[in-house]
């Protein structure tokens, strides 16, 4: 037995056992004549001590024992003089008797302690010796327990998980496909899937009922903290189900999943908002409601009072900040240049201060009276001691810009607690999203997604107005998930590719294998996806997804650990019959 106990498990209670444990060493000191040993393993960190004058020899080895060092490790457990209460081992140590150096390590080029001081790049190279920090096994000890219990929970209610391939065939709707040349068919290509879709909708044509899988999906997209070209859904599809079928299911498994690991009840079914308002009042479909701060509309108080900016532009959006009146010039002058950072992309910022002894003060003065501005106020529930931060210029545009500017206030206020958490449903999507540079529709979720039925005589003379029964999970400003009821009726299924600009061959050659199946007894179904990476993130309260996979890829896409993507040899290429143009990088 290489091992009697782990690094995390000895209390006081076993004080006077003799026991062996294996580990790495975290670091050693030498105090006196002692030398101490942090050992670690996946479990938790013990102190071990060597003492010089009851055994030099063995002492002497401890001092020679490198940073990462693996080591076994036998002695009796003692009651520490100096206890660690942030250690939960913290009030014993192991008074050692035999020391065995199982292997050797190099130096490492980071402390693997959670306060390391290696940047992102040294740690993803070596990110093996990264997932050896408490905090990032821990959030893949989380994920561990959430896909575990996720699915127990859908299996309890009858949710049966299906494996999908991998290899499929490519049909960009959505983001860029990964494609896979195939040797066998020289010229052919499969595609990664971006997720099971069509699969999943076939098995409910097949019968299946309730599916799942938690599955890898493939997205050749920009990246960003939330995104990584390879990351992981729960993917759910029912049969026979509406849309209120769908969101109660799957607000029962999120709920339950915030019990089970965080302990928090939400007793009140999560709120529902409509995509148009989450747009009017938060400028985003995906709205951070832990705080209010709602976008209040004051183009018809702004106008004809000689100030063009504002004639002139179609919208006006204020938000309130709460007792910010105090905001300095200094202050005020962060905020216009955040909202006009490139990213962004407002021409300026317009503030109205409603100040603690009365008065009122705004960058907007020279056109407006005191009376017309506390009109403002009023309107956007300002009182004494707040700040109206106000943008105009065209309506959706603002929005978003609007939207940046809250949040980033939201942060500035303390209002946004990565533990306090607050979910909604975002529901009546638009089916349709109009893109001007190619001048067509695209489909906002997917193309196979149903109108809602209300809306079905608008396809054709009022597209953009169609809305979707389509709906997302929405947790502090993230989309968890997302999914649709799906159209069943292949002659619907059509409608919708024509409408998207797929010819009837098109469509053919790219969903004729959906459409075929549709043609032998599809069921109403419709489902959703989560993001699990998101997901655990969420719940462990980090910024990036990036934390709670094992090996994820970096900003450009990369592997810098195995470096990936790579070349391949010309073998390679002459097998799959291709050739590779020079490219600018060249
Ligand atoms: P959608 O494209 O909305 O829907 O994806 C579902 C959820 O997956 C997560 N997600 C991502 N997570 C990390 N990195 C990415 N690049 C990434 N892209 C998406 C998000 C998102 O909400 N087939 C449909 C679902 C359905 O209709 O049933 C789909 O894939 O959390």
């Amino acid at each position: 037995m290489y091992r009697t106990k782990t690094c995390g498990e000895l209390r006081l209670s076993d004080a006077g056992s003799i026991v062996t444990l294996a580990g790495w060493v975290q670091r050693s000191r030498k105090m006196g004549g002692m030398t101490f040993v942090d050992m670690r393993d996946r479990y938790g960190v013990t102190q071990v001590v060597f003492n010089n004058e009851s055994n030099a020899a063995l002492c002497e080895q401890a001092n020679h024992l490198g940073r990462e060092y693996v080591i076994q490790v036998t002695g009796e457990v003692a009651e520490r003089s100096s206890k660690n209460a942030n250690l939960p081992t913290g009030e014993i140590e192991i008074i050692a008797t035999e020391l065995n150096i199982l292997n050797k390590s190099d130096v490492p080029p980071f402390t693997i302690e959670d306060d390391t001081d290696g940047g992102d790049d040294i740690r993803m190279k070596y990110r093996y010796l990264d997932l050896r920090r408490p905090a990032i096994r821990r959030n893949l000890e989380l994920r561990h327990k959430m896909a575990f219990e996720i699915r127990r929970y859908l299996d309890d209610k009858g949710f049966i998980e299906v494996e999908t391939p991998v290899l499929i065939k490519s049909t960009p709707e959505g983001a860029r496909d990964f494609v896979v040349p195939s040797r066998m068919n020289p010229g052919e290509f499969y595609a990664l899937p971006q997720s099971p879709q069509t699969f999943k909708q076939l098995l409910m044509v097949s019968g299946f009922d309730r599916y799942f899988q938690i599955v890898k999906c493939f997205r050749d997209e920009d990246l960003r903290a939330d995104r990584q070209p390879e990351f992981t859904q729960i993917d759910c599809e029912m049969s026979f189900v509406q849309q209120e079928d769908v969101l109660q299911m799957f607000e029962g498994l999120v709920k339950h999943i915030f019990k089970y690991v965080k302990d928090i009840d939400f007793t009140e079914p999560f709120p529902r908002m409509t995509w148009a308002d989450a747009m009017k009042y938060y400028g985003s479909d995906k709205p951070d409601t832990r705080f209010e701060m709602k976008f209040v509309e004051i183009k018809d108080l702004t106008v004809g009072k000689g100030f063009a900016v504002l004639d002139d532009a179609p919208y006006v959006g204020a938000i309130c900040a709460k007792g910010c009146a105090n905001y300095t010039r200094k202050q005020l002058d962060q905020l216009t240049d955040f909202v006009k950072r490139p990213q962004i992309g407002a021409k300026g910022l317009m503030w109205v201060k409603l100040e603690e002894d009365g008065s009122i003060k705004s960058s907007v003065s020279k056109f407006y009276t005191e009376e017309e501005l506390r009109t403002w106020a009023y309107r956007c529930e300002a009182t004494k001691g707040d700040l109206i931060l106000i943008l105009a210029g065209e309506t959706m545009k603002t929005r978003k810009q609007l939207c940046e500017l809250r949040l980033e206030m939201g942060s500035r206020m303390g209002l946004r607690d990565p533990q306090k958490f607050s979910c909604l449903w975002v529901i009546d999507f638009p089916l349709f999203e109009w893109d001007d540079e190619t001048q067509r529709y695209y489909a906002m979720h997917h193309p196979f997604t149903s109108p809602n039925p209300d809306d079905i005589d608008k396809l054709d003379s009022a597209t953009g107005d169609v809305r979707a029964t389509a709906y997302d999970m929405v947790v502090n400003g993230n989309e968890l998930g997302g999914g649709s009821i799906r159209i069943h009726d292949a002659e619907l299924q059509n409608k919708m590719f024509s409408l998207l600009g797929l010819t009837q061959e098109d469509a053919q050659y790219k969903f004729g294998f959906l459409m075929n199946a549709f043609k032998y007894g599809a069921p109403p179904h419709g489902g959703l996806a989560f993001g699990f990476d998101r997901f655990v993130s969420i719940l462990a309260g980090l910024d990036s997804i990036r934390d709670v996979i094992a090996f994820p890829k970096n900003n450009s896409g990369r592997d810098v650990m195995i470096d990936a993507p790579s070349t391949i040899d010309q073998s390679q290429l002459d097998e799959l019959a291709l050739a590779i143009l020079p490219t600018n990088k060249d």
